[in-house]
């Protein structure tokens, strides 16, 4: 066991995180577990805390274009676009990585994701400690992702050496992944930019992403494991335009989002927006489904969104979390 400091210092976790140790911080997004990218025993003890596959690429972060072309082989034009347009922001573009970035980081492929957040305490952080930062969120293996300081000391206290309080985090859905390895970019994680505004900028986004109901060898994007964002209460995905079931049984949760009215017999509501905005929804969904998963029910049932926007991660992380499969 580790004693794992709560901070509101920058410049202390910025000496933390250069000293070779461990800390969650905040970003736009959820909260990401650091360590520094160019030491391969420090982000051996990422995966070791989290219970991670070493199979399951990490995201690089840093502070600005420039940090990321020396990362890089290849800066091709559509991440010059992609950067100019979102960056910083929820977008992680994966490109051939220099021997800068060591073969850990990637589990030995030949590219790595990279991300600029947006987080004013991110940007401080990552300036302060000018190092490339590896940072998956700050959760168990599996479990729901972090949008406060309090739910990373809840799955990884303990376990990790620090972590830097930000407040809860805005976005709320982790970054959508694009890969630029190929001439025509791919979808890799729907997250928080919605697909539509990427393929504004450079077209249509070849949709390898996954399909939880397939056996994980099958799948086209590492880590991307079908049963993820988990609770460990059974939740099952009512789609958008179906109507909500009565509750399975008098000790159900509802995970429900917008103005219709909840059928009647649910012994917990979690409503995400009152109205049909799904940023707030997104912000909502992940503390929203740990709520419910602490509420000791049979049973969560979970409204979905339409297909669109937003909607398509919020689709796929309960999906995923709706998954049987291990
Ligand atoms: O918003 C986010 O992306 C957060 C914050 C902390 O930045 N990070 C995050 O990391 O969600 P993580 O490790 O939980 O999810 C990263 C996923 C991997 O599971 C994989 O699907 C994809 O991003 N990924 C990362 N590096 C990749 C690579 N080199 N090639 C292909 N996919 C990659
Ligand atoms: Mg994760």
């Amino acid at each position: 066991m580790t004693n794992t400091r709560l901070l509101t210092s920058v410049p202390e976790a910025a000496e933390m995180l250069r000293a070779g140790e461990l800390v969650a911080f905040p970003t736009e997004t959820v909260y990401g577990l650091g360590a520094d990218a160019t030491k391969p025993e420090s982000v051996a003890r990422i995966f070791e805390s989290k219970g991670r596959p070493s199979f399951d690429p990490l995201i690089v972060h840093t502070h600005s274009i420039n940090r990321v072309r020396g990362l890089v082989r290849d800066w091709p034009h559509a991440a010059q676009l992609l950067a100019e347009r979102f960056w910083p922001g929820p977008l992680t573009l994966v490109l051939p990585k220099t021997d800068q970035i060591p073969d850990i980081v990637t589990a030995g492929l030949p590219g790595t994701g990279l991300r600029i957040p947006e987080h004013p305490v991110a940007r401080d952080l990552l300036q302060q400690a000018d190092i490339p930062v590896a940072a998956p969120s700050a959760n168990p293996f599996s479990g729901i992702s972090p949008t406060t300081a309090q739910h990373v000391l809840d799955g990884l206290g303990g376990r990790i050496d620090a972590v830097l309080d930000g407040g809860p985090t805005t976005v709320g859905l982790e970054s959508t992944v694009v890969s630029l390895m190929e001439d025509q970019p791919s979808l890799l994680r729907p997250g928080g930019l919605p697909p539509e505004e990427i393929e504004a900028v450079v077209g249509p986004l070849r949709r390898v992403a996954v399909d939880p109901e397939q056996p994980d060898a099958a799948q086209p994007a590492p880590g991307m494991l079908s049963r993820h964002y988990a609770p460990g209460t059974q939740l099952t995905l009512c789609p958008w335009e179906t109507e909500l079931p009565a509750p399975p049984t008098d000790n159900s949760g509802l995970l429900t989002w917008g103005p219709t009215a909840a059928p009647a017999g649910y012994a917990a509501v979690e409503r995400l927006s009152e109205d049909d905005c799904l940023v707030t929804c997104a912000a909502n969904l992940f503390a929203a489904m740990r709520s419910l998963d602490s509420q000791d029910l049979d049973a969560i049932i979970a409204a979905g969104f339409p297909e669109q926007g937003l909607g398509i991660a919020m689709n796929d992380r309960l999906r995923r979390a709706a998954s049987k499969e291990k």
